[in-house]
């Protein structure tokens, strides 16, 4: 076909590039399924750990093979002593980029690193999605001047998250949510981030490439970010009556409300119904029940953008939760990014399995044949 004649699809939207297990979106219906099961299902019932095993594994692990498993998160948590000292020299950088970093040098202590066989992948697989918190927990105490707390074995992943950042045992309530939060953003069709992770597996390049590469592109306000900007708009919203007017006065300059529109869903995100009960809880239990009343007030603005699909998605009630919860606004990326190693594990497991390299094709819509001037004459 001439370059002329051909269809573009910009942003690839409604693109299917392949078939996959791990998750489905019946964004119509505003459904979420790990591995067949209903986000409602796990949410409720199961622990990040389950979770993990299941989108990296296949299957939901019976008691024995949680143990198992739990065991090997668990032994698996802290970071090489030169990671650290990385993370010391690059402190005063954005936690994202830390992390994104750290991964990336982990590679080097790992001795499963060149090794893309399924069974390498998951190991080193797991071994990330354990070591994520700490290097996540680590950068934000050495910035503080603090000494980074080493992962206590006997606690779950969000558990130890919210030890190694504060420094004391966690209250079991704080617990719960973080680990539902993990819950609910371990997977997620070929989201962007799972998408550059994809196709850095595709040319063969090992998981920690692509976690890398998946760490960088949730970097930004229209994926993972947006939970930051949902709380710097709640904070300048301020007060509930102030929410109508700053909603329309940002929507008829041309901005954007930061945690609604998803390129998938165009019923309700059904992970922002999960966080909005868990928000309501906690605003309440902390006294400050004002951040889930700014929010739901926009809500409520929002209501005729819903007939357009633009609804409230993931990133909308998580900010004001992690800030309830004492956490750095700019750590509220890195939280999504912990929850979602297990996904761009189990997506780079499927690339490898039926690999073919990812590179569609730009149309050149520049000059040609331009005469050539050598640079003495130009
Ligand atoms: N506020 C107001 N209008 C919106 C919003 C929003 N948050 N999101 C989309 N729209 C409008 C657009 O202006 C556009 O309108 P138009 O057709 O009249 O021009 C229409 O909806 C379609 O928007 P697109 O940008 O084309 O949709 P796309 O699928 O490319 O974008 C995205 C999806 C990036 C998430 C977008 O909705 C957005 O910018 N949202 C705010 C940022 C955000 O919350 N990101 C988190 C996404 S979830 C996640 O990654 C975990």
């Amino acid at each position: 076909m001439s370059e002329d004649r051909v269809k573009l699809y910009r942003g690839l939207r409604e693109v299917y590039i392949d078939r996959t297990n791990s998750s489905f979106i019946n964004g119509k219906e505003g459904k979420l399924y790990y591995r067949g099961y209903n986000i409602d299902d796990l949410a409720v019932n199961c622990s990040f750990e389950e979770v993990i095993y299941l989108i990296m594994k296949g299957a939901l692990p019976t008691l024995k093979q949680l143990d198992q498993f739990v065991s090997e998160l668990r032994s698996n948590m802290t970071i090489p002593e030169p990671v650290l000292d990385i993370i010391k020299t690059i402190k005063n950088a954005h936690p994202m980029d830390v992390l994104r970093t750290a991964i990336s040098a982990l590679s080097a202590f790992d001795d499963d690193v060149n090794d893309n066989s399924a069974e390498a992948t998951l190991r080193k697989g797991t071994r990330l999605t354990a070591q994520a918190p700490t290097i996540v927990t680590a950068h934000a105490r050495i910035r503080d001047g603090l000494e980074p707390i080493t992962p206590d074995p006997e606690l779950s992943l969000a558990a130890n998250f919210l030890y190694m950042l504060f420094g004391e045992k966690p209250d079991p309530r704080d617990v719960a949510l973080i680990d539902k939060d993990f819950v609910l953003h371990a997977e997620h069709g070929l989201n962007a981030s799972s998408f550059g992770a994809r196709v850095a597996a595709s040319t063969q390049a090992d998981l920690h490439c692509a976690v890398t590469t998946g760490v960088a592109v949730l970097k930004g306000p229209s994926h993972g970010g947006a939970a930051e900007s949902v709380m710097t708009m709640s904070q300048e919203i301020g007060s509930v009556d102030n929410a109508e007017k700053y909603v329309k006065d940002t929507l008829s300059s041309g901005g954007r409300i930061m945690g609604f529109g998803h390129r998938v869903y165009k019923a309700v995100d059904p992970r922002s119904l999960h966080l909005q009960d868990d928000l309501k809880e906690l605003g309440e239990r902390k006294g400050e029940p004002k951040w889930y009343s700014i929010l739901q007030s926009v809500v409520e603005v929002m209501k005729p953008y819903s007939r357009k699909g633009i609804n409230q998605n993931v990133d909308f009630f998580s900010g004001a939760m992690y800030f309830l919860l004492n956490i750095p606004e700019d750590l509220f990326i890195s939280i999504f990014a912990i929850g979602r190693v297990p996904g761009w594990t189990a997506q780079v497991l499927e690339q490898f399995e039926n690999n073919i390299l990812l590179r569609p094709r730009l149309k050149y819509v520049g000059d040609l044949d331009r005469e050539f001037i050598k640079i003495e004459d130009r």
